[in-house]
C-alpha cells in the first residue's frame, strides 16, 4: 500500500466539507498537510477561507499557500478542524502527538463545530496502545511529573510501562509552546477515556495525546479508495 495515495484521497474527501467563508482548524503531520495544500487550491481559486494553525509548521505552509491565517485567540469560531491520527480505534478514539503539537491540535480540535480525521489505513486498530503514547508536559519540575505520570500509570495497570522524554540527536525536544512530550509505551489501551483523563489529573501535564468521542468522523484512504467511520448514534 502506498500510505502517500490514502493520505491524500483521505483529504480530497475531507474537503467535500470544505464551505466558503469558513474558518478552519488546520492540523499537523503529513496527512494534515495534505489537505492543508487542498483548502490552499481553493483560496487560489478565489475562496475565502481562514485557517487556524495548529503548529508553526502548518502556519509557514498555510502561509505560503495564501490562506489568510488567524491567531487562536481572535476567534471562537472554528467551523472544521481536519487533523491526521497517529492510531484510529473502533470506537473512533485517537492517538495524536507523533508531531509533537497534541495540545494545540486538542485545543483545535475541540473547539471545532466538525472535527474530521484523516488517515492512511495503516492507522486503523483493534486497540491503541501500539504506538507509544506522548504526554505533553511542563518543563518545570519535570522530573516530579514524571514520577506521578509513573504511579498513576502503575495503578491504570500499566507497571512495566516505558516512558521516555522525547529527544533529537540527544537534545530534548521542545513543543511550539516550549513544553516537553514524554512517550509512553503502553501497549494495549483498554480504557482510553478512564486513562486521558486520569493522566489530565497530574498537575505539570499539560495535555495527552487520547482524543476520545472527540471526532465527528474518521477518513481513513488507501490505493483502493476510502472508507468513514463515524460514530454510532
Ligand atoms: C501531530 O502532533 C500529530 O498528532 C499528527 O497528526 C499525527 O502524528 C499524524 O501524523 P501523520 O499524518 O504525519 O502520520
Amino acid at each position: 500500500m502506498d500510505q502517500d495515495i490514502g493520505k491524500r484521497l483521505a483529504a480530497e474527501e475531507a474537503a467535500k466539507y470544505l464551505e466558503r467563508g469558513m474558518v478552519l482548524g488546520l492540523g499537523t503531520g503529513s496527512t494534515a498537510a495534505h489537505f492543508v495544500d487542498i483548502a490552499g487550491a481553493r483560496v487560489a481559486e478565489g475562496w475565502p477561507l481562514k485557517g487556524v494553525p495548529t503548529s508553526e509548521t502548518t502556519r509557514r505552509q498555510a502561509a505560503l499557500l495564501g490562506i489568510e491565517i488567524i491567531e487562536p485567540d481572535e476567534t471562537t469560531v472554528i467551523d472544521l478542524a481536519v487533523d491526521g491520527a497517529d492510531e484510529a480505534d473502533p470506537g473512533l478514539n485517537l492517538i495524536k502527538g507523533g508531531g509533537a503539537a497534541l495540545l494545540r491540535e486538542k485545543i483545535i480540535a475541540h473547539a471545532a463545530r466538525k472535527f474530521i480525521v484523516i488517515a492512511d489505513k495503516s492507522k486503523r486498530v483493534t486497540a491503541l496502545g501500539a504506538f507509544p503514547l506522548p504526554v505533553e508536559i511542563s518543563p518545570y519540575a519535570w522530573a516530579l511529573t514524571v514520577a506521578a505520570m509513573r504511579r498513576v500509570l502503575d495503578e491504570h495497570g500499566f507497571s512495566q510501562a516505558k516512558l521516555a522524554i522525547r529527544a533529537s540527536d540527544g537534545v530534548s525536544v521542545k513543543t511550539d509552546g516550549g513544553n516537553l512530550i514524554v512517550d509512553c509505551a503502553l501497549e494495549r489501551i483498554e480504557n482510553p477515556g478512564v486513562l486521558e483523563k486520569a493522566l489530565n489529573d497530574i498537575p505539570g501535564v499539560l495535555e495527552n495525546g487520547l482524543f476520545c468521542g472527540m471526532a465527528d468522523m474518521i477518513i481513513y484512504g488507501s490505493d483502493d479508495g476510502v472508507s468513514t467511520a463515524a460514530p454510532r448514534t
